[in-house]
């Protein structure tokens, strides 16, 4: 809920921070920073903190990405990676039972926020998630995942509508990002967990139907990117290979940028000439400490 996190967010037209006496009133349907600057929380609980509301529309994903997504995640494919992401912010979670603060960049519809959430609250300690995405359908779906998540549209290429030093942990699942406001937003010795494709990722899918490729050594690229603002604390790289339906590959591929170039149709008509087609994951999860 957006009147829970208030505290962590910055005003995107001046910078500062938001009136703390809004925070009392969970039936809030605006919030204002300490310059009168008002956003409206949308009927569904996320509130715009975009500082271009242009065509804001049509950023960011689609309504069909999103609940292909949804369908996608909620069968449970990515799962290991959710426990992956999961696993180091427990860990910090009981080593700090004061409760964590966690952004989770580009987050689409909230999937990995309120597994978070959730294993958190199974492990009785207490969390505050804000998921942020520019796409409204991702931003309106993660309002309703879990009442510790709180949904805001911003951008992550941009300055992030958050507090400097606001948060114990930022977290990134194949969304862009901008390493320079992470880094500002993350308290000194902050954890950021980047999960990025390997170039093997989705491979035999890719084989067979015309999709983005993933530019080689992503993790590498992001290790030096972050050099300076950040130290490599650990990194897993996740390889499996299992057997899905058609129907679920033309939703993991949908899902993704290859949407934009792809239809269902034609999609389906290359994949439903076998019974079932192979999935391969091949992610690495980048686990840094802010220096
Ligand atoms: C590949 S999806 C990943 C979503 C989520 N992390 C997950 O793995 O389920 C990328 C997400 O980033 C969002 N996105 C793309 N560009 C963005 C930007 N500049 N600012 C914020 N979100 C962005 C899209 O709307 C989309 O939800
Ligand atoms: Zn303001």
């Amino acid at each position: 809920m957006i009147t829970q996190v208030l505290d962590l967010l910055r005003c995107p037209v001046c910078g500062q921070r938001f009136a703390s006496a809004i925070t009392a009133n969970p039936q809030a349907t605006s919030i204002a920073c300490v310059s009168q600057h008002h956003f409206d929380i949308a009927k569904q609980g996320f509130v715009t903190l975009l500082r271009s509301q242009r065509n804001s529309e049509q950023i960011g994903d689609t309504a069909d990405m999103v609940e292909r997504r949804i369908a996608w995640l909620e069968a449970g494919y990515y799962d290991a990676i959710a426990a992956a992401v999961s696993k180091p912010i427990l860990n910090l979670l009981r080593t700090d039972t004061s409760g964590l603060t966690v952004g989770d960049l580009g987050a689409g519809p909230g999937y990995y926020a309120g597994f978070l959430a959730r294993e958190a609250k199974s492990n009785g300690v207490p969390i505050r998630i804000i998921a942020l995405d520019n796409s409204l359908y991702a931003a309106r779906r993660a309002a309703k995942v879990d009442p510790n998540v709180a949904s805001v549209r911003g951008d992550t290429w941009d300055e992030l509508p958050f507090a400097d030093a606001a948060l114990d942990v930022v977290i990134v699942i194949f969304a862009p990002m901008n390493l320079t406001e992470i880094a500002r937003v993350l308290k000194p010795g902050g954890t950021l967990i980047v999960v990025t494709p390997e170039a093997d990722h989705l491979a035999t899918l890719r084989a067979a139907v015309p999709m983005l490729n993933i530019p080689e050594a992503k993790s590498e690229r992001l290790a030096e990117a972050a050099l300076g603002h950040f130290s490599l604390d650990n990194k897993q790289t996740i390889t499996t290979q299992t057997e899905i339906s058609p129907n679920s590959a033309a939703n993991v591929i949908l899902m993704g940028p290859s949407a934009l170039h792809l239809t269902e149709v034609t999609l389906l008509e290359v994949l439903s000439q076998r019974p079932t087609c192979t999935l391969d994951i091949a992610v690495t999860i980048n686990e840094f400490k802010k220096l």
